[in-house]
């Protein structure tokens, strides 16, 4: 595939691999029909969805994007170090202010490659960090990073040295066994650089998934807005409920939108029953410890290298290495 060049509109170097957008029908009805009814949490991100989730990481109660930010600017020299001359490569390249700090600290850095399944957002993040770092050359890489990397289609990442930056603690989305085959599929770009909330009470949990303002609510309820709109659905939202729940013995935050009463709601020409109480899965958020976590990479085949910490032990970033 041959990448489109920079333009005078665009200075950004793109590869687009045109990663095929999930059947958001199929998929939501196949999900609605569980046992367990189920949405997959990449639905929760439309334009309302992903305002949202902004709007969550400035939250109070949401400790994760500033902490992990914190970690980022304390440990900025040995994190560059870290990375050496290599090309960084950031899977979901939606943390503009994280690469950012990374950047600032890593002048040896002369190659950014974003990946992203969003190509405008991409462009112009990319447009932004090569007018706001001199020398850097930032590409973009439409494509869905869940999927196995291209690489060999991508010019700026032959015979040279990678490492990728996964921030967020999105890898929480992931069931264990998906985080050992997800590592497995990253692992092309030899190190890694991952953020991954740590195990804590759930008094402080909690209130991080389902915070007093009800942006956590109106988050997760916005699926059932979208599922309105684009299939034509009639889910009453006052008739549903959102909860957050820490399955300590999971490991995990449990989010769901509960139905307040027996009620059947239309999709077009198909009907889902929902009994008082039921349960509509939106995600899981998992947690771990740091040895959790490193016994996770190690099944994958990666060495943990370092662990970088808040005071507080809120947050985790490690440093994985090749085995
Ligand atoms: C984007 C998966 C890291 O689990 O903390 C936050 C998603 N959902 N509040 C998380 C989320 C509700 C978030 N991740």
């Amino acid at each position: 595939m041959l990448p489109t060049s920079p333009t005078k509109s665009s200075p950004v170097k793109l590869y687009d691999f045109h990663p095929p957008v999930a059947d958001f029908r199929s998929a939501v009805l196949r999900g609605l029909r569980q046992p367990q009814k189920v949405l997959s949490p990449q639905f929760l991100y439309d334009k309302r969805g992903s305002e949202l989730f902004d709007a969550i990481c400035q939250l109070p109660e949401y400790y994760l994007t500033r902490t992990e930010m914190q970690i980022l600017r304390n440990n900025a020299g040995a994190i560059a170090t870290a990375l050496n001359h290599r090309v960084l490569v950031e899977l979901g390249s939606g943390s503009s202010q994280k690469i950012r700090i990374l950047l600032g600290a890593a002048s040896q850095v002369t190659t950014y490659v974003g990946v992203d399944i969003s190509r405008q957002h991409l462009q112009e993040a990319c447009a932004a960090l090569m007018a706001d770092f001199e020398g850097l050359e930032a590409i973009a890489v439409c494509a869905d990073y869940t999927q196995p990397l291209p690489i060999a289609a991508i010019s700026e990442l032959h015979n040279r040295p990678t490492i990728g930056f996964f921030p967020g603690s999105s890898i929480g989305n992931l069931e264990p066994a998906e985080v050992i085959a997800f590592l497995k599929t990253v692992a092309v770009l030899g190190d890694l650089i991952v953020g991954v909330d740590l195990k804590k009470s759930a008094a402080i949990l909690e209130p991080a998934y389902d915070d007093a303002q009800g942006v956590s609510a109106a988050f997760a309820l916005n699926v059932l807005v979208r599922i309105n709109r684009e299939l034509g659905a009639n889910f009453d939202l006052s008739q549903f409920e959102y909860r957050a729940c820490y399955n300590e013995t999971a490991g995990r935050i449990e989010m769901a939108i509960a139905s307040l009463c027996d009620q059947t709601v239309r999709l077009g020409d198909v009907e889902i029953s929902f009994k008082a109480g039921e349960t509509l899965r939106t995600e899981h958020s998992y947690k771990y410890t740091v040895e959790e976590f490193q016994l996770l990479a190690m099944e994958a085949g990666f060495q943990p290298v370092q662990v970088w910490m808040d005071d507080q032990q809120l947050f985790s970033l490690h440093h994985l290495k090749q085995m």
